[in-house]
Order: structure tokens, then sequence, then C-alpha cells
């Protein structure tokens, strides 16, 4: 086993990576690729599901040349994506019919307000475990289906297949239109809102509602398990494991027991706690989803509060406001002061997730005086991310009744150490990081590992989380509790913008 080793693609909302990992889960190379970001119109995203095709099957080629490996020492691969952007595809020609819908696009609100009808936005939350929103897939699938002309016709004529990005990845990486694997994982088809959570199989009641017709779904599947083989230059390898990214976090964290958590700051971010064989539905916002299945093993639940907007908040200072030329500058700027000088940014570009579930949401900066400054402005928009997160252990906490003991964090952001010490105040609890910062595809590797028998068991990958870094509240009680109070009022100011 010491010169093999597991690949994991991670494909995600800004870029694409491929990491290849050895037996004590440290990381031997990395390749990373960005693709581009298209905004058709306000609160649209788009991604070219071609595109990222391509830059996968860059990355992938690139990990393997820098690490210096053959294919032959792969023993297999995993996939992770950001879950819920939502591709339709030609089966017969690979080709897609239309740009990837990205969980950020919020064109689908009024069609969710419409399918709540006299229910409302708990339509379907029993059997899901997801309130109706905009994130979510099946709402995008109809979107295509009613706005692709012919699109329709050719689905029912069982021509067009969809997939979230795990999906589209495993059926490119199979062959495609040439005898490609056409599956998903539970964890994926968990985000549909077309999944009943119980049965773990497409759910027919809300297939008529949503008029998505089964032929264009695909088969469900654990999270571990061998799908197939890869075609290309992975030629053999058997592909054997797909997590959305957010649970292949919790699968890479270890958090294997009931009661453990995790948060990844990315893009957005999301904290997931695992809540073991049950479902526990959700009184306060957060989301019932799969946390993950292991080959014929029960599911694993977990609860989960997601945050649209954190990552790409500081990105957006970046590239849309030019305040900041690199996105860890924005550490170096909130330095250059010592609070944020009262202003408060709430980031509801997408409108406002987990605890509020708005896609009428849109977002503010409030406390403004001529006082504040660039510096305050970055306190602000790190601040947003620590208080977004307050929000999220909050509602867990009255959910499953447990407090918090210690976050384990990763993801780019928990580079920043203001950030993490931040969030450590505000929530006035520790903050781990662990040695290996990359635990989605960690995460990944480990199911597809476990599948082909490189790892033994659950308690081996256990024994390879070592912390790197911890950070505990420096803030006094009455700051925390006024920055919350000021930071609710700011959230207020969000709301029914969209009419
Ligand atoms: O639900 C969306 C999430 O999976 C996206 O994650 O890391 O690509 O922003 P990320």
């Amino acid at each position: 086993m010491s010169d093999t080793y597991i690949a994991a693609i991670d494909q995600g909302t800004t870029s694409s990576r491929c990491i290849i990992f050895g037996a004590d889960g440290r990381i031997v190379a990395v390749d990373q690729r960005e693709h581009r970001q298209i905004f058709p119109r306000p609160g649209w995203v788009e991604h070219d599901a071609a595109e990222i095709w391509s830059v996968v099957q860059a990355v992938v080629a690139g990990a393997l040349d820098r690490a210096g490996l053959r294919r032959d020492q792969i023993r297999a691969l995993g996939i992770t994506n950001q879950r819920e952007t939502t591709v339709l595809w030609d089966r017969h020609t690979g080709v897609p019919v239309h740009n990837a819908i990205v969980w950020q696009d919020t064109r689908t609100d009024a069609l969710c307000r419409e399918l709540g009808g006299n229910v409302g936005q708990d339509r379907f939350r029993v059997e899901t475990g997801l309130p109706l929103a905009s994130y979510f897939a099946g709402p995008k699938i109809r979107w295509l289906l009613d706005h692709v002309e012919g699109l329709r016709e050719r689905a029912e004529r069982g021509d067009i297949l969809f997939g979230t990005m795990e999906s589209w990845v495993v059926w490119n990486l199979t062959g495609g239109p040439d005898g490609g694997v056409h599956v998903t994982d539970v964890t994926n088809a968990s985000r549909t809102m077309l999944m009943n959570l119980e049965t773990l199989d497409w759910d027919d009641r809300i297939l008529r509602a949503m008029d998505v017709p089964r032929s264009v779904l695909a088969e469900i599947r654990s999270s571990a398990e061998v799908y197939g083989t890869a075609k290309g230059v992975l030629e053999g390898v058997p592909v054997a494991s797909a997590l959305g990214d957010q649970q292949a976090a919790l699968f890479g964290q270890t958090c294997f027991e009931p009661g453990e958590a995790k948060s990844t700051y990315g893009t957005g971010s999301f904290l997931l706690i695992n809540t073991g064989p049950r479902i526990v539905q959700s009184h306060h916002g957060l989301l019932s989803t799969v946390g993950y299945r292991l080959g014929k093993d029960a599911p694993v639940y977990a609860l989960e509060g997601s945050i649209a907007v954190t990552g790409s908040l500081v990105q957006w200072m970046r590239d849309q406001m030019g305040l900041i030329a690199t996105a860890a500058e924005i550490e170096t700027l909130a330095l250059t002061v010592e609070d944020n000088g009262g202003a408060y940014f709430v980031p509801a570009f997408s409108g406002l997730f987990a605890p509020y579930w708005r896609s009428d949401a849109r977002g503010v900066i409030a406390g403004l005086t001529a006082y504040v400054n660039k510096g305050h402005i970055a306190r602000a928009v790190l601040e947003a991310t620590a208080w977004q997160t307050r929000e999220v252990v909050d509602a867990m906490e009255r959910d499953s009744g447990v407090e918090l003991a210690t976050l384990k964090v990763d993801g780019g952001m928990t580079a920043n150490n203001l950030l993490m010490q931040t969030i450590a105040d505000v929530l006035d609890a520790p903050v781990a990081r662990p040695f290996v910062a990359e635990t989605t595809a960690l995460g990944a590797a480990y199911a597809a590992g476990l599948a082909v028998g490189y790892w033994p068991d659950l308690d081996s990958l256990r024994a390879n989380w070592h912390r790197a870094a911890e950070w505990t509240s420096r803030m006094d009680e009455a700051t925390r509790e006024r920055g919350y109070r000021n930071w609710r009022k700011a959230v207020d100011r969000t709301m029914d913008w969209v009419e």
C-alpha cells in the first residue's frame, strides 16, 4: 500500500481541484484551476458545464504529473462537488442544453413561491428536510424544462439527463455518451428537493408537483462504492465515491459520531452536525440532509446551517469593488483598525439562507457615519462571516438541545487568523483547525479508499486527524451581545427588498 494513493476531484463553485492523498491522509500533490462565473442578470449565476469538464480533466492530469505518479499507483478516485448546481445534457452527444444554473442563483424565487401554494415554504419539508427555496436543484430543473425550447419533449422521450456536478463528472469520467454511468449519491440527491429522506428514492408526489419526469433522473447510490471505472487519464481506476462538498468535509473532519460538527469556510459557509441514524426536523431554519452512506450501511443524517455568502464577499471586495488586490489582504486591511467603527455588512446577495430562507432579501451596509473607513469595512466583511456562523450555531443548539463544545473548521478562509479569532469571540466557543485543512477532498478520498479497502475502517481515518491551531474567545460578554444586537438590526434591513 505504501506506493499507492487515492485521488480526489473537488469540483467547487469557483474552481476544480484534484488532490492526491497518501495513506496517512497527507497531501502528495494538488492541481487547481478556476472556471468562469457567468452573471447574465442580477441574481442569476451560471457555469459552463463543458468548461468545468475540461478543467476537471486538466487538473487530474496536472495532479498526477506533479505527484510524478503512474495511473496504476492510484487505487481509487473519489468525487466531491459544489452541490445543487444543475445541468441537463443530451445523453447521445454529451452536450449541455443550457449553462448550468448555480446554487446561488435566485431565478426560481417566484416559482418556489408558486410551488408552495397555500402551504408555503414547508410544503415538501417532511419528505425532503428542505424549505422551498431557489437554492435547491428541483426548481432549477423545472425552470430549464419550462424555458429551453423543445426541452420538455426531448426529456420525455428519454434523451435528456439531469445531474448535479458529481453526476456530470462521473458520467463523463466513465465514458460519457459511450457507456457513461448516470448515478448520483444520496448526499447530492438530498439537495434536489426530489428525494425522500426516509426511502432514499425519488419521491413521486414531489416529482408530479414539480413536473419533473423521472426519465431525466440518475440512479441514487451510496456515497462509497465503485460506480464504474475511469476512462482517459485515469483509465481503469475505480470511481469509488461521491459526496456533496459539505458532507465530504464532515466526513474528512471525521465527524462520525452524533453531535460532532464542522464548519467549512469557502464561497459560502456550511455548518453540519452529525445526527446519526435520526432525521432531525429543524424548527429553527436549518436543513435536514443526508450526511453520508457507506455502501450498504444505514445512512447517517445531518442538520445543516447553510450560509450563501462568506468567502465570495471577500472576492466581491476584490473583483467588483477593487478594495483589495488579493483575498488575503482583507485581513491586513482589517488589522489597520481596532473594530468595525459601527459598520455592519449583511451580504444577502443571493437572498438569505439559514436561518431565514428569504430569497427577497438583498445586501446592506448599515451603521455608516463619516468616521467609517476602508479598514472598518474590511472588519465588517469578516464579521459578517462570524455573525452568520453565530446565528446558525444558535439555531443548531436550539434544534439539537446540545451546546457546541468545539467547532472544527476548514476551507480557504481558515487561513485568516483574524477571522478565526472573531468566530471564537462571537461564538464564545473554541474553534479548531486540523493539520490537513483540505477536508473536503480528503472526505471524498476517505470514502473512495474505504470502498476499495485502502483504509480498513473509520478508526484508521480518525487517527489521521491532528489539531494544527485553536482559538478561544477574548471578547467580553457585553461587547458580544451588543454586536449581535446590531447585526440583527442590520439583517432586518435586508428583508422585503425584492417585491
Ligand atoms: O451548497 C453549495 C456548496 O456545496 C458550495 O460549496 O465550497 O463550492 O462554495 P463551495
